[in-house]
């Protein structure tokens, strides 16, 4: 472990793993006039702050960033996915950009039911019936609009890492490790990069040629040189190769959609997050708004008291995820009702600090759990007050475990956010009914939650974390963490988190979760179950003098860059 004072810095707090040559962690920067890059990965961070260095802005670098995690996080970083961007310009202007796949025009309401009617979910989880229509590429560029950099600039340094190799985390080899022999079941491939006889260690050199060459055509050609040409071209022969049914003219006509950001005022903040088709945004204003009504501040953080108004709140926010979210291009939007105090208002009536609510009592009742935490974050701001907060995904580790051969890039399993069937959980453990069902060309119910605060107009904090359904709750604890429980960015971050999503009943918690506070809530009828981790949240905040504070989550190899 070593301190390093960056030239410019305030203060900082740094320190780095020396296990492998080249890459050095940093958890957490003190910094002010600076821009700084949070993401998931330390090559990946540094990409974008290379790119504020070369006069970027907050949009141009969270673009190269995105290539990046492409490269050298490959369980979730993805051109084969998708994501949302949410973006407050230092003009105060406020845009999201939906870049969410979509179904392909072929997928139908029971297109992973068996002849039963049974739901497989295999289906909708591996191999290539799987996969939606990636929107990251188009997501990447309809950024650019707000960008100053022309994207051959933007890429460069992720077909670099491509090309070149970078030495891989312990994490990632392990990953790796994990994930070979599913690998090699919907990979024929005998050039995929991510298989090999030895097991992957960590320092291995992992070098993408062909993921290389996609994103050069991609440099070349623009989005047309992912949704058209030879790479559209590989990527329909690989779903022809199994049962996948995305083809050229779903690929040509997928589009990303510029939505009205959901906002809403928290105490002294303003809230900009992401609208539906992520359910994200209007989870956190639901429960932001119930557990304000018992006035939250009053309570120490993990208390007893506090955490059973936040499950409570999480509860019944989730209850209506299940009833009410999905596609607003084809379902009708109840946002603004959902989050109205006039509805939260009498959903909370029924809270009571005696006893647990049980689900029945605020949705209808459907089982089952499982877990799993993917997708990845990215938070940015620039020297300039621009901010950016995008999370990205391919839904699972390695989306369907497929990678197009030849161009070199696994593809999302993101079929399997929708409803398969009302009432069958999806990896999340997650149930949905009509809302989300599947239809052509509609986007699936996300839980994905890049969000900014505000403060007097002017970027307060930048947050968000992967996680599936765990997002929006990790992404609630961060903000109520710092806004009522006033703690500082670090700790914020890091404290131990908990989940509860209405169904199963069970409340996740972190393994190093306060006893005290599980065993009186025990007495009162919660039941806990304890996880390994709950998200890997990317934080900056902004004070009013300017000064940044930007942490990245311990609970991974998530590292902070400044430019
Ligand atoms: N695939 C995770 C999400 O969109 O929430």
């Amino acid at each position: 472990m070593k301190n390093i004072f960056l030239a410019g810095a305030l203060l900082v707090c740094q320190f780095s793993w020396a296990q492998y040559t080249d890459i050095n962690i940093v958890k957490e920067v003190k910094v002010k006039n600076k821009g700084v890059v949070v993401s998931a990965h330390p090559l990946a961070s540094e990409a974008g702050a290379k790119i504020l260095k070369m006069g970027g802005n907050a949009y141009d670098a969270v673009v190269a960033t995105q290539y990046a995690l492409a490269v050298v996080y490959p369980q979730a970083g993805n051109i084969g996915g998708g994501g949302f961007l949410v973006g407050v310009k230092n003009t105060g202007e406020k845009f999201t950009i939906d870049y969410r796949e979509t179904a392909p025009a072929k997928a139908s309401r029971d297109m992973y039911l068996d002849k039963k009617g049974k739901a497989n979910t295999d289906w909708s989880q591996n191999g290539r019936l799987a996969v939606g229509v990636p929107g990251s590429v188009a997501g990447f560029f309809a950024t650019l609009k707000y960008g100053k950099l022309p994207m051959k600039k933007l890429i460069q340094p992720a077909i670099d890492l491509a090309e070149k190799g970078f030495a891989i985390t312990e994490q990632e080899a392990n990953l790796l490790n994990v994930h070979q022999e599913i690998f090699q079941k919907h990979n024929a491939s005998t050039s995929m990069a991510f298989v090999k006889n030895t097991p992957w260690k960590a320092g291995d050199i992992l070098v993408q040629k062909e993921l290389a060459n996609t994103l050069k055509l991609i440099q070349q050609s623009g989005a047309k040189g992912f949704y058209e040409g030879k790479t559209a071209d590989l990527l329909v022969s690989e779903m022809k190769k199994g049962n996948g049914i995305i083809t050229l003219d779903d690929l040509k006509k997928y589009k990303v959609v510029e939505r009205k950001a959901l906002e809403f005022d928290y105490k002294d903040n303003h809230i900009v997050s992401m609208p539906l088709p992520s359910s994200g945004g209007l989870l956190l204003a639901q429960m932001l708004k119930m557990s304000g009504y018992e006035n939250l501040e009053k309570y120490q953080q993990n208390s007893a008291q506090a955490v059973q108004i936040m499950i409570e709140a999480e509860r019944r926010a989730f209850a209506d995820r299940a009833e009410y979210m999905g596609d607003p291009d084809f379902i009708e939007d109840k946002t603004a009702y959902l989050i109205s105090d006039e509805y939260l208002r009498n959903r909370w009536k029924s809270f009571n600090f005696n006893k647990a609510t049980p689900s029945s009592e605020v949705g209808k009742i459907i089982p089952q759990p499982k877990e799993s935490t993917e997708t990845t974050h990215i938070s940015v701001i620039d020297k300039d007050g621009n901010a950016a907060a995008v999370t990205t995904t391919l839904n699972g580790l390695y989306g369907s475990k497929v990678v197009v051969s030849g161009a070199g890039f696994f593809l999302n399993n993101e079929m399997d956010d929708f409803s398969i069937k009302p009432g069958v959980p999806n990896m999340f453990g997650a149930v949905g009914g009509e809302a989300n069902s599947i239809q052509p060309h509609k986007r699936m119910l996300s839980s994905m939650t890049p969000t900014i605060l505000l403060k007097n107009g002017k970027p307060y904090m930048v947050v968000g974390t992967p996680g599936g359904t765990t997002i929006p709750t990790s992404v609630y604890q961060s903000i109520v963490n710092v806004v009522d429980f006033k703690q500082n960015a670090n700790i914020s971050v890091n404290a131990p988190k908990f989940h509860h999503q209405w169904l199963p009943e069970t409340v996740m918690a972190e393994g190093n979760f306060p006893a005290t506070t599980i065993s009186e809530l025990a007495a009162k009828g919660y039941i806990f179950e304890k996880v390994r981790q709950l998200g890997r949240t990317e934080m900056i905040l902004i004070d009013d003098n300017g000064n940044i504070h930007a942490v990245a989550d311990g609970r991974g190899d998530d590292s902070v860059a400044v430019e």
